[in-house]
């Protein structure tokens, strides 16, 4: 049979992103080598450079080991647990933010002190424009168009800044991270917005005879009905999930592009330092951490799951599984699985 016209197209378009994957795996390795080596003579480094080359004080080196060790954990969790690659596109990488000047693209998730990153990206690519991070508005910080993402350029613009930047990405337990999207969106009076858009449609769906003003508002649904919600297939296969619940997998293809450094929110201010220490920022730009906003309280998400049936449990855990083996996080104990 013959392929259609529209066929064909899409299939030429296909085949020039398996190029980009391909060429930029290739150039990775090759980079990683020549950092090693050849690198040194340079004057000034690119963050990838600086990583790589292995010459840092005592307290980076050690950071840097522990980074390896996250790198290569990933590497072969990947090797393990996911398929046969699959092809990026330009529309997978509307989460990774490009910093030009610093030569650095972070993926942004949200619940995983995403706000304060962006604030730091926009100080740092201002120009001195702007000095400090938190006199930026937390709304200004999301404003698509302050910052440009990957997903903007061109085919060969986007390889040559995956090969040569350094890339980099914040991860989080994922039940802390999900109890946190559930507690943000769900039980602030002022989310309207979420409460309508999602809220309405699980009262809808998995509340036993709601109440008119529920079904109107959404905004009184329960951590249980968030989990049936969310557990539910109908509800990706109508659309993906919202980016605050979405898998760090599916935000950031974390196996498809090399990270190198994989940054913790249990750990934000060591490894926020160590990436902005490779990107040769002074001192005097420092990642704003805020006591409530770093505190790990651990057993947030064990008083949300102690609710939860060990039917739903397993559920969801199995929803966010590849996320707690790519990331070297453990099965939660309060689980009953
Ligand atoms: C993975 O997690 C375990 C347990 O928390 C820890 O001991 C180990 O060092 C971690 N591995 C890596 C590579 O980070």
């Amino acid at each position: 049979m013959r392929m259609p016209r529209g066929g064909r197209l899409f299939l030429a378009t296909c085949l020039g992103s398996l190029v980009v994957l391909v060429l930029y795996y290739q150039s990775a390795e090759k980079l990683e080598a020549d950092a090693g080596t050849g690198g040194r003579l340079k004057k000034t480094r690119t963050p990838l450079q600086n990583l790589y080359s292995g010459d840092q004080q005592a307290q980076l080196l050690a950071d840097q080991k522990s980074l390896q060790g996250r790198r290569e954990l990933l590497e072969r969790a990947c090797l393990s647990h996911t398929k046969k690659r699959r092809v990026l596109s330009p529309e997978d990488l509307k989460h990774l933010i490009v910093d030009d000047k610093h030569n650095l693209i972070y993926c942004y998730v949200p619940k995983v002190a995403c706000t304060n990153w962006k604030r730091v990206l926009m100080v740092l690519s201002s120009d001195g424009r702007l000095t400090e991070p938190l006199a930026i508005p937390a709304n200004e910080a999301h404003v698509a168009g302050n910052l440009r993402t990957l997903s903007e350029f061109s085919v060969p613009e986007i390889n040559r800044r995956l090969r040569g930047y350094l890339k980099f990405v914040f991860v989080r337990e994922p039940f802390e991270r999900l109890v946190s999207a559930y507690r943000n969106k769900f039980t602030r009076s002022y989310n309207t917005a979420f409460h309508k858009r999602y809220g309405t449609k699980i009262v809808r769906r998995h509340r036993n005879r709601p109440d008119p003003r529920a079904l109107e508002k959404g905004d009184d649904v329960a951590f249980h009905e968030f989990v049936q919600y969310l557990a539910d297939p109908r509800t990706q296969r109508e659309e993906p999930f919202n980016e605050h619940w979405e898998r760090v997998h599916s935000l950031c293809h974390p196996c498809l592009i090399r990270y190198d450094v994989v940054g913790k929110y249990e750990t934000l201010e060591r490894d926020a330092h160590a990436v902005l220490s490779l990107a040769g920022v002074d001192d005097t730009l420092r990642f704003p951490t805020s006591g409530k906003s770093t505190r790990t309280d651990g057993d947030m998400a064990a008083r949300f799951f102690k609710h939860i049936s060990p039917f739903y449990q397993k559920r969801l855990f199995n929803l966010y599984r590849l996320d707690f083996l790519l990331f070297n996080y453990s099965m939660p104990e309060y689980l009953k699985t």
